[in-house]
C-alpha cells in the first residue's frame, strides 16, 4: 500500500515536472499571477536558503510575485511575517515552520481570508487549516539514518560478546519530522539492540532525552562532551553516533576529536547525517563524516511550485498520500519525495554530476 502511494507520488511529481517544462513559458505570460508568501525558518542553515530560493525562482519563472522571508529561528518573527503576508493579500502561503504547533492563530487567519496553506518540509501541527504537506518520506529518511549505522558499523557481523557502542542524537522536539526520523532509525536498529550487539552506555535512548532543540549543533556538541566525560572515561570506546542532521554530525565529531578520537589507534566514531551540506560532503571526502542523506531541495521546490500553480489555476492536485500525515487535527494530503544516502562512493554521481554541489563548492 505504502509502495503504491509512493509510486503515485513519484508519478505525480514527474507529471507535474513535465507540465512545468512544457507549459511554464506559456503560463508565465498568461494571467493567474499573484503574490505568493514563502516563509522559511532561518537563513543561517544552508538548506533553507536553497529551499527558499528554489521556490522563489520557480514561482517567478511562472510569472508569480514572491514575498520570501526567513524567520531567524524566532517564533514571534515568523508569526509577524505571516500576519504581514495575510495583510498584504498573498494568494497562497508556503510555510516551513520553526515550531510546527505555534502558528494556529496565523493559520486560522489565513483560512478566514481563504488563503490556502502549504506546509513545507515540516508539518504544521494541531490545526485544521493546513491544506497540503510537501516533504520527503520522513520515516524512510529515519530508516536510512539507521541503515547508515547498520552498514557502516557492519552490525550484521557484530556479536553480543563484543558489542558495537553508540550514542544517539535526535532533532528538535518541536519539529514533527524528528518523530519520523527517530522512529525510522530506531525501527531499523531495533533487531541489533534486541540481540545485544548494539549498546548505548549512557542509556539515553528516549527521543525526549536525546532531542536537540532547534537542531542546534552547539547544544549537541555540549551533550556529546558531557556523554564522553560521564560514560567514556575508562576503556569504553565510542564506535558510532546516530545523527539526524549534518551540523550535529560535525559538532559531535569535534567533541570526540577534543578527547583524542581521530588519532592513531582511536578512530573517529562513524556518523551519518542529513541535508548533504557542503561542509559535510567535504568531511565525507576527507574520510571523517561517513555519510549523509541528500534531500534534493530543488525537487522539493519544484513540487511546491507546481502545487501552488495548480491551486492558483483552480485545479485539484491529485495522487497525494491521504493517510500518512495526521497533524493532530486532520490528515494533511501529502506529496512525499525520496531521499538518497550519500557516502564517499556516490558523491560524484549523486551530488556533483546532478549539480547539487559543484566541484568548486567542494574545494575540488
Ligand atoms: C528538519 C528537516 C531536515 C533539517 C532540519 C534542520 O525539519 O527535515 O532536513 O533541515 O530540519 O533544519
Amino acid at each position: 500500500m505504502k509502495y503504491m502511494q509512493k509510486m503515485c507520488a513519484v508519478s505525480v511529481f514527474l507529471l507535474v515536472a513535465a507540465g512545468m517544462v512544457f507549459s511554464g513559458g506559456q503560463r508565465a505570460q498568461s494571467s493567474g499571477k499573484g503574490l505568493i508568501g514563502v516563509v522559511m525558518p532561518t537563513r543561517s542553515e544552508e538548506r533553507w536558503n536553497k529551499d527558499g530560493n528554489a521556490v522563489k525562482e520557480g514561482l517567478e519563472k511562472l510569472g508569480y510575485t514572491v514575498d520570501l522571508q526567513f524567520s531567524d529561528d524566532d517564533i514571534p518573527t515568523q508569526t509577524r511575517q505571516i500576519d504581514d503576508m495575510i495583510t498584504k493579500g498573498v494568494k497562497v502561503l508556503v510555510i516551513a515552520s520553526i515550531d510546527g504547533g505555534a502558528l494556529s492563530n496565523q493559520l486560522a487567519n489565513a483560512a478566514a481570508a481563504k488563503i490556502p496553506v502549504i506546509s513545507y518540509d515540516r508539518l504544521l501541527m494541531q490545526s485544521p487549516n493546513v491544506d497540503y504537506y510537501v516533504s520527503f518520506d520522513n520515516y524512510k529518511v529515519g530508516v536510512q539514518m539507521g541503515e547508515i549505522l547498520v552498514t557502516g558499523l557492519k552490525l550484521d557481523q557484530a556479536t553480543a560478546a563484543n558489542p558495537v557502542i553508540v550514542e544517539l542524537f535526535a532533532g528538535s522536539p518541536d519539529d514533527n519530522n524528528s518523530v519520523g526520523f527517530y522512529q525510522g532509525a530506531m525501527d531499523r536498529l531495533k533487531p541489533y539492540f534486541d540481540r545485544g550487539v548494539l549498546r548505548v552506555p549512557s542509556g539515553q535512548i528516549d527521543r525526549a532525552v536525546i532531542g536537540t532543540l532547534r537542531w542546534d549543533a552547539a547544544e549537541a556538541q555540549k551533550r556529546m562532551e558531557n556523554l564522553l566525560s560521564a560514560y567514556y572515561s575508562g576503556n569504553v570506546v565510542l564506535n558510532g553516533i546516530l545523527s539526524p542532521y549534518d551540523p550535529i554530525s560535525l559538532s559531535t565529531l569535534e567533541a570526540c576529536k577534543a578527547v583524542g578520537y581521530g588519532t592513531p589507534g582511536k578512530p573517529l566514531p562513524l556518523v551519518g547525517g542529513q541535508d548533504c551540506i557542503v561542509a559535510s560532503v567535504k568531511s565525507i571526502l576527507a574520510g571523517e563524516q561517513y555519510a549523509t542523506i541528500l534531500k534534493d531541495t530543488r525537487s522539493l521546490g519544484a513540487a511546491t511550485v507546481e502545487l501552488v500553480n495548480t491551486i492558483m489555476q483552480g485545479g485539484t492536485p491529485t495522487g497525494l498520500d491521504t493517510t500518512s500525515y495526521n497533524n493532530g487535527a486532520k490528515i494533511v494530503p501529502s506529496l512525499l519525495l525520496d531521499s538518497v544516502i550519500v557516502t564517499k562512493d556516490n558523491v560524484q554521481k549523486d551530488v556533483i554530476d546532478t549539480g547539487y554541489h559543484t566541484r568548486a563548492e567542494l574545494g575540488l
